[in-house]
């Protein structure tokens, strides 16, 4: 059986090498010429992405062929899509990605083919939308093709480890289409669980999201009061946790493609429906991360007034501007946000990253400082000041 996993990128490219290593033949295809290239001469374009050089050097070319046409798949019987879906300004979802490459699929789609959706969507889409787009390009009808949704649930970096050993589930649009699936998937993912229906598969993995928002912006709540009342939050929390207690970790607020996205989806939507209290805890969660900043900003502005220097003069060297310790990605970064913040108020801020070269800092109009250098230090994941 031949599989398209259309979409070759930090998710996409995983998923298609795993199911290239469970014994079928995979045709990605994904817009981007130069990727495919790579892919086809077996070179990993996420080299950062632990077990996958070996899984492109040995299937990239060979089982698994990389290809920006999407004719090419036309022979596959199934097709798994991820592909990404951006987010406006006022964090809607802009769907026209999802919508061209459904609509691609559409065109190559045949009788009794399985399509399944792997993109983080808001609940109801796979349903409507993604339906639809299919049902007008192929001039068929569900029934005569089946549609599922099971969204990815990796961790960059991981991806390959939680493929292989992470809980990941399955829903679809209909009964058939569901059971079909879950008998695809279950050759190549050993976790699998099936869900009663597309709608709960996308809400699974949209509330997983909301809860770690919520979780640590109650987090982040709690460490502001034990700062007020000078009590020392982690040894508090260490002995406030146990089976049914688990507060998170303390931070500069939530970065990412994911948390800080996935609750407006709920939230947009119950706005819409003018149900503006069905999703106030979450909106709240999502303000009091963001404000973490500021937060964080007044804290290094009196810090910096302890150092005997006018203020204006002190070096202050913020560590990490990564939204993830250990990973290179910089979206939607709260660190980032700090450090231009600081910059904004005309002080002497400097960043080290041990994941950036001093080039790569500086072209993100960002001052590279050493730590050794400064006359103070902000370490933003452990939330530490040294001088
Ligand atoms: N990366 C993660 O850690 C992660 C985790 C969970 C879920 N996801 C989900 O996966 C989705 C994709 O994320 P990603 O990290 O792989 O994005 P990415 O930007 O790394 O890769 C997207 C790939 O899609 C390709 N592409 C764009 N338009 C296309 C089209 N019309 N046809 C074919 N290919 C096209 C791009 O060239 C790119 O290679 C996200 O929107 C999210 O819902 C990602």
């Amino acid at each position: 059986m031949k599989i398209a996993v259309i979409g070759l990128g930090n998710a996409g490219l995983p998923l298609a090498s795993v199911i290239a290593d469970s014994g079928f033949e995979v045709i990605g295809v994904d817009i981007d010429d130069e990727r495919c290239e790579k892919i086809n001469r077996g070179i990993n374009p996420i080299p950062e992405e632990t077990g996958l050089d070996e899984l492109i050097g040995r299937y990239g070319g060979k089982r698994l062929v990389a290809t920006p046409r999407y004719e090419d798949a036309r022979g596959c019987e199934s097709f798994i899509v991820i592909v990404p879906l951006l987010i406006d300004e006022g964090h809607n979802p802009d769907f026209r990605i999802l919508e061209e490459a459904f609509r691609s699929v559409g065109k190559i789609l045949k009788k009794d083919n399985l399509v399944v959706l792997e993109t983080t969507v808001p609940p109801n889409t796979t349903e409507s939308m993604i339906q639809s787009w299919l049902e007008e390009e192929s001039g068929l009808q569900l029934g005569d093709f089946y549609l599922a949704h099971s969204p990815e649930r990796i961790m960059t970096g991981y991806s390959i480890s939680r493929l292989r050993e992470f809980p990941k589930i399955v829903g679809g649009v209909d009964e058939e289409s569901g059971r079909l699936a879950f008998d695809l998937y279950r050759k190549f993912i050993p976790n699998l669980k099936k869900v009663s229906s597309s709608r709960v598969a996308e809400f699974v993995k949209i509330i997983e999201g909301s809860y770690r928002d919520v979780n640590v912006a109650l987090a982040n709540e709690l460490f502001k009061i034990a700062e007020e009342l000078e009590i020392d939050f982690h040894e508090a929390r260490e002995y406030a946790n146990h089976d049914y207690c688990h507060i998170h970790l303390p931070s500069t607020g939530v970065g990412g493609h994911c948390i800080p996205v996935y609750p407006w989806f709920l939230i947009n939507e119950m706005e819409k429906r003018e149900w503006f209290s069905f999703a106030e805890l979450q909106r709240t969660s999502r303000k009091i991360n963001d404000e973490m900043v500021g937060y964080w900003a007044e804290r290094i502005v009196l810090k910096a007034l302890d150092v005997d220097k006018p203020l204006g003069r002190v070096k202050i060297c913020l560590k990490g501007i990564t939204y993830r310790d250990g990973v290179k990605g910089i979206y939607h970064s709260r660190n980032l946000a700090l450090a231009r913040l600081l910059a904004r108020k005309g002080l002497q801020v400097g960043v080290y990253d041990e994941l950036f070269t001093q080039g790569e800092i500086e072209s993100l109009s960002l001052r590279f400082m050493d730590p050794d250098d400064a006359d103070l230090v902000f370490d933003c994941f452990d939330l530490r000041f040294s001088v």
